[in-house]
């Protein structure tokens, strides 16, 4: 696996993998990777043929008092691990490379409507700094194909829209949360959880998949299913949060006609917020 810092060395590479006919395929990370991550690199092999990851811990998506500075720096580690899941290029460039001083304030890159709710009520200016890294990075890279975990669901549907809308010629995988055996998705803020709290977050899946068999048994009281699975995590020790069912496209509160559903959510488990979803279709 090749190493590039720059993204004229970057664009070099990538160059010459077209030249000789091959794919591009790319999955963006903030490193720390666990097997969630390594998923989208051996998922991606199945749809292009060279493997581009990024590792960029990017300081415009974290809002203040978020934890940009605690967040796992463990680039030796991270690049191991690509190399083993068959990544061919990595990319991982400073900040100053991203967003040189000159420039870092001539633009950002906004999605309408659907950015608003959810994690982005929560973290005011948290999908401006992704969509911005994101454009920033489909435009170094040009892939034919970029991977992002359905764990991070809102950022997937802000990435589909954002790709959409501003005509990327990329198509745009959504690959499947990998879990604990417990069912906690895996996650680079787990490493933030005590042993007990860990045993504990994996209440936020049960929960999720006791609303969704709630639905599924034709339950349209989604506003009574949401309060109570609320009402557990609390009692189970999670802070603060949302648990929201939504139709699967827009994300906006699911209604009674909605066959394509998500349930989201996010909850703080002692320093770590966690978040999760389940998506599932409903027969009328
Ligand atoms: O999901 C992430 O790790 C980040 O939000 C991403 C997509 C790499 C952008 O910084």
């Amino acid at each position: 696996m090749q190493t590039v810092h720059t993204i004229a060395e970057l664009r070099t590479v990538i160059a010459k993998q077209k030249a000789a006919g091959k794919t591009i395929g790319f999955a963006p990370t903030m490193g720390n990777l666990h097997e969630g991550h390594i998923t989208l690199i051996r998922e991606g092999h199945k749809h292009a043929d060279f493997m581009v990851s990024s590792i960029f811990v990017n300081p415009t998506q974290f809002g203040e008092g978020e934890d940009f500075d605690a967040y796992p720096r463990t680039l030796e580690a991270d690049s191991t691990k690509l190399e083993a899941a068959g990544c061919n290029c990595l990319f991982a460039p400073s900040a100053d490379e991203m967003y040189p001083a000159e420039t870092s304030t001539w633009a950002s890159v906004q999605v309408h409507n659907i950015t608003h709710r959810h994690c982005g009520a929560d973290r005011p200016g948290h999908f401006d700094g992704v969509s911005t890294v994101v454009t920033k990075l489909f435009n170094i890279v040009t892939p034919d194909v970029a991977l992002f975990g359905k764990k991070d669901f809102q950022q997937l549907a802000v990435i589909r829209r954002m790709t959409k809308a501003l005509c990327f010629n990329t198509e745009i995988i959504g690959v499947e949360t990998v879990r604990e055996e417990s069912g906690l998705a895996m996650s680079s803020r787990n490493g933030f959880l005590t042993v007990e709290e860990k045993d504990k977050a994996s209440t936020l899946y049960q929960q999720l998949c006791a609303a969704k068999e709630k639905v599924l048994q034709g339950n349209t009281e989604f506003e009574q299913i949401t309060n109570e699975a609320r009402s557990t995590l609390t009692d189970a020790g999670f802070g603060a949060g949302y648990f929201t069912v939504c139709n699967a496209s827009s994300l906006e509160p699911a209604t009674k006609n909605d066959s394509s559903l998500v349930i989201l959510a996010t909850a703080q488990m002692g320093g770590a917020r966690l978040i999760d979803n389940i998506d599932f279709e409903r027969s009328q």
